[in-house]
């Protein structure tokens, strides 16, 4: 990891609108030919985020480096980045080579080779022949791809997508994250997408930065980032998610020994995972993590009431209230996992799961 090749670098980052604080010190690498995504709801700072990097707004505080170079000093326009807006901006006077061709102008190439990298460009995007189309006639997707050209045709070092697929339907845009994520490695260029759908930014990503008001939580793996959420605000915003309260009573070697609250039962988990934290616990589980039985498996088994199972088709989704009646804990199961019958809401029901499954948390 750490012979990567640095392509952007964001040192201690923070933007201010007045007295209102956009971005807090966001300080963290972006890596050459990384496919890097930037998730969070609806203005936690993305789109203010990618403009510093692409130049289009200033930073209060910190730098921007790209490629090694400072970019304090250096114009949108000058900086090796493109970006891509939410909108596919293409423009509607233009045919779909004229579009694409667009940035060539400027760069003086001759009329041959221009055309032959705007053949090359729509070859790439799946559109071969569409050169001569007007732009108002084409569908969403293919307006998008052509935006993508448009912007790649330049042969940036970084690419900047702002929600790129925000305007599409949903079967339309799982199709388009399946191009973009082949466009990218086919290209090789450093793509920086920012979304707020957090699928999407799972399926496409290396890695994700989620951001909440303005600040970088955390920054992993799509797995690292379910697998190992650090904060309940990263764990309630990556997939679906159970938090329970829990004791910690004591270590038996590697593992630790936790009592739930609620069910009373008393689970193991790696003592690792805990950073010496004791007493009093924040903890979360997926749902998928959880078996439910209709016979308590063993003395670990947290017991409690089936209050409802809904039938998905492939999966199960079961909501079981704690002993005491505090805590719901939804299960989610392969339909498979009912062979020995379906149990009855109302009855009691047993839940285990596999010792590394609990995860603790570090704030509220
Ligand atoms: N030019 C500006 N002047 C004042 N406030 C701004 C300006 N631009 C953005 N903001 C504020 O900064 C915050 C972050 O905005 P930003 O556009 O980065 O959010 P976002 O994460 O991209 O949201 P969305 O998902 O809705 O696009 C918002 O509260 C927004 O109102
Ligand atoms: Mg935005």
């Amino acid at each position: 990891m750490s012979e990567r090749h640095v392509m952007i670098r964001l040192s201690n980052i923070s933007k201010r609108f007045g007295l209102f604080r956009a971005i807090e010190h966001a300080d963290f690498d972006i890596f050459r030919g990384e496919f890097f995504s930037i998730l969070g709801a609806s203005g936690s700072g993305k789109t203010t985020l990618l403009r510093i990097m692409a130049g289009f707004e200033a930073a209060s505080e910190g730098t921007v480096h790209i490629d090694g170079a400072p970019m304090d000093a250096v114009p949108p326009h000058q900086r090796p980045v493109n970006m891509v807006f939410q909108n596919y901006a293409i423009f509607p006077h233009l045919n779909v080579a004229d579009n694409i061709g667009f940035g060539l102008r400027k760069l003086g190439l001759g009329r041959a080779e221009r055309q032959r990298r705007i053949d090359e460009m729509l070859e790439l995007i799946a559109l071969p022949g569409y050169g001569a189309r007007r732009s108002d006639q084409l569908s969403g997707g293919q307006r998008q791809r052509v935006a993508l050209a448009r912007a790649l045709i330049l042969r940036p070092k970084v690419l900047l997508l702002d929600e790129p697929l925000g305007a599409l339907d949903k079967q339309l845009r799982a199709q388009m994250q399946t191009e973009l994520r082949a466009l990218q490695r086919t290209v090789g260029i450093t793509f920086v997408l920012v979304t707020h759908d957090q699928e999407e930014a799972m399926a496409l990503s290396d890695r994700v930065a989620v951001m909440d008001e303005g600040r970088v939580m955390q920054i992993d793996t799509p797995a690292g980032l379910y697998e190992r959420p650090g904060s309940r605000k990263v764990a309630g915003f990556i997939g679906s998610m159970n938090f329970l309260r829990g004791v910690v009573l004591g270590r038996d070697g590697a593992m630790a020994r936790v009592q739930i609250a609620g069910g009373g039962a008393v689970c193991r988990m790696p003592a690792d995972r805990l950073n010496g934290a004791h007493g009093d616990l924040d903890l979360a589980i997926r749902p998928e993590k959880i078996a439910l039985h209709a016979r308590a498996p063993g003395p670990d088994a947290l017991a409690g009431v089936l209050r409802d199972r809904v039938f998905l088709g492939e999966r199960v989704h079961y909501t079981v209230a704690l002993g005491d009646g505090g805590e719901t804990v939804i299960v989610s199961a392969p339909n498979t996992a009912e062979a020995d019958g379906v149990p009855q809401t109302g009855s009691t029901v047993w839940l285990s799961w596999p010792e590394t499954a609990l995860m603790p948390l570090s704030d509220t």
